[in-house]
Parts: structure tokens; sequence; C-alpha cells
């Protein structure tokens, strides 16, 4: 039966990882995968989140099933994070999703019910599973301009004039905070014009915000989110608790439907939990129990917002190190980007073969599309690291 099977295509982050662990240089370097590393080279579990699994450990007195939307407590909390109480929470629904790139599926198959000729327009270039995804819905996919290899910032007005020619068969996939894979953020004034465009030419946004906590703040993150959330009817957003709550491996993420009416949501919500039965069921209980058990603990949520403030700080550190250091061994300011753009990634705009040459001669490991996790890298790397942008010309 499977012989015709095509080969399959091997995703460029989840292999570099299996690549990364088989090799055996002493000196390897991983900056591809984005995940968080302290100054051991450690992804620590959060305290506030062991403290949560002993009280679960503590208090769960049964394994029974939970129920398709997943934790209620958690779906709450979670959209709460996001919203912040704006108007939209009055007419909004959540689901609980096994990691945000299960929301990101139940969301796409959501739109290919309602409108199965709908494109979802996804920025150029933008995190490496958002096309693969979106595809294995049937939907169509499109790009808007999105980054400046020259500036390593975003082209704005070019993307914006993009959104201006878009009307209601369009879906427009946004990343909250700290774009993945260029590190290369919105400003202020470009969300202040998507929030004029939406409503205007009838798109759909569609918010994909892994990140919240890692750019500028919790608030400050969801900035977009919420403004666009105040003047569109209709509104997508999935969220990730890996980074944020470090639950990478727990799968916790969610799923959230804005609409006109609460009326409107509960029904998108009851499509989505008819999607997920079909799917996977129910999503996995353990990390939407700890966030929601932090996030509804007074003591757990300020202690969890300090350690989160602890990781950006370290980034931010690390990213100011990183620029100086690459800066002064090149004697230029071609690295000034990487201490402006915000989270875990930059974009450096190195070739492939600069990439190939990294890790086949300096052990040092990114995405093949010039993606630098810099949340991976240990100060006793930084050296290294220059030493060999400099050896491929970077
Ligand atoms: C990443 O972009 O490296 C992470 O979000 C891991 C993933 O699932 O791709």
């Amino acid at each position: 039966m499977f012989e015709s099977l095509p080969v399959a295509k091997a995703d460029p982050i989840l292999s570099l990882t299996v690549a990364f662990r088989q090799d055996t240089r002493p000196n390897k370097v991983d900056l591809g995968i984005g995940v968080y590393r302290d100054a051991l080279g450690k992804t620590p579990i959060m305290k506030s989140v062991s403290a949560a699994q002993e009280y679960l450990f503590a208090q769960q007195e049964s394994k029974g099933y939970v129920g398709l939307a997943g934790n209620e407590s958690f779906n709450i909390a979670m959209q709460t994070l996001l919203l912040n109480n704006t108007n939209a929470m009055a007419r909004a629904a959540t689901i609980q999703t096994p990691g945000a790139s299960g929301g990101l599926r139940l969301l796409a198959d959501l739109i290919k019910q309602a409108k199965p000729n709908a494109t979802v327009w996804l920025s150029d270039p933008s995190y490496v599973n958002h096309h693969p995804i979106m595809e294995a819905a049937g939907l169509n996919v499109a790009y808007y301009p999105y980054f400046d290899a020259q500036t390593k910032q975003v082209k704005e007005q070019a993307m914006l004039e993009c959104l201006a020619g878009l009307g209601s068969d369009d879906v427009v996939l946004l990343h909250g905070c700290c774009h993945n894979p260029t590190g290369a953020d919105l400003s202020k004034q470009a969300w202040q014009q998507i929030a004029q465009l939406a409503p205007k030419c009838g798109f759909l946004p569609f918010i994909d915000i892994a990140y919240q906590g890692f750019g500028d703040g919790l608030d400050e993150d969801a900035y977009g989110l919420r403004l666009l959330s105040e003047v569109c009817d209709e509104m997508l957003i999935t969220a990730s608790c890996s980074k944020n709550f470090g639950l990478y491996r727990e799968r916790t993420g969610m799923a959230c439907v804005i609409s006109p009416s609460i009326e409107q949501a509960q029904n998108a919500k009851a499509n989505l939990m008819s999607l997920s039965r079909k799917t996977y069921t129910m999503p996995p209980d353990w990390g939407a129990a700890c966030v929601a058990h932090i996030l509804g603990t007074e003591r757990l949520t300020a202690n969890w917002r300090e350690e989160l403030d602890v990781m950006n700080q370290r980034i931010l550190s690390l990213r100011t190190t990183l620029r100086d250091a690459l800066n002064q061994a090149t004697n230029s300011n071609r690295f000034d980007y990487i201490a402006l753009h915000k989270g875990m990634f930059s974009v450096t705009g190195l070739t492939p073969k600069q990439i190939d040459c990294l890790r086949d001669d300096h052990a040092i490991y990114m995405v093949g599309d010039g993606r630098m996790n810099i949340a991976g890298l240990l100060e006793a790397d930084v050296q290294q690291v220059v030493e060999a942008f400099v050896a491929v010309g970077a």
C-alpha cells in the first residue's frame, strides 16, 4: 500500500535538532530550534510551573477525560491574558489546543469549512510551519511583503499597500509579537493602520502569538492584537504556552474566535470542538492544568511574571553582547539589527552556503533560512560564534 508514498520532506527546524543531537563535536552550538536556554545551557522548568506541578500531584484525583474544549479555566485565563478585559472578551470563545500549531490547524480547518476558497496571507517570510498547516487544511496561501533584507526591518509601506488590496475572501495571518523567523516587529503605527484597513477592506485578521512576554512585556506585546480586537467584528487568535511558560513538550496552546456576538463565537467554538473530535478528540491536560493554576493563583502569577522577565532580560543582554562583539570584529555597525529585533530570533541574511559552512566547519547550527535563535546562545559561545561569522564572511 505504501510503496507509492513520496519521500517525506524533513522539517527544517526539527530535523536540525536531530542532527545537532547526533553531532559528537564537544564545541557544538545550537542556534536552531526556538527554545530558551539559561546560563548553564539548560531549558529549565520554571519554578512557578514546578509549584503548579506539585499542587497538581497533591490535588489531582482522577485521570478521567476533561472534555473537547480542554480545561475551561485555562481557556478563560489565557483569553484574559491576551485580551485583558477589552470589550472583545464579551464576544470571544476559546478552546485549548495541542500547542499553537494545533490551534493553527483547527482554525485553518474552521476557515475552510466557512469559506472554502479563502486565501490565507502570510508574511514573507513566516514561521516555517505556517504554509504547510494552511495548505494541509486545503486553503490557498499567498504572501504579503514583510521583511526588508537590507535594513532588516519591516517593509511597512509595501505591506500596508498589499493589505489595502485585500477583501472578504482573505485572511491575514499576523505575528502578534516577536516575529518568527525575522525578529522584526510591526510598529504601533503599522498596527493602527492595519486596524483601519481590516474593517474597511473586510479581510479577517488571524493573530499567531507564540512569544507573548518575550518582546516589550506581556501587555505591550498584545498591543496590536488588542487594538484589532476592538475594531474588528471577527478575528482569530492562536497562542502558545511553550515559550512563556517553558512548557514546550506539554503541547499547551489555544485557539480563540472573536465574533460579532457571543452566540456566534460559541457556535464557532462548538465547530472547533467537532473538528478536534475528528482530529485528536481532546488536548493533553497537564500543561494547561499548570497554566490554569498559575494564572488562577495571585502569588504564582507574580512569580511567573518575574521569571519571564528574567528570561527576557537574559535574551536582551545576549542581543547586545552579540551585537557589540560582531560589530567590533567586523569593524562595522552591520549587526546593529540584532539589538533592535524582538524575541528569540533574528534573521541574519546568511546564505544557505554560509549556514552549511557554519555547521560543517564550525559546529554552529542555524536554520537554513538564516534564522538564529539568540535565546539558545551561551555567553561562553559568543566568541566562537563571532569568529565563525567572520570566517564565513558574514
Ligand atoms: C521554532 O520556531 O523553532 C519553534 O516554534 C519550534 C517549532 O515548533 O517549530
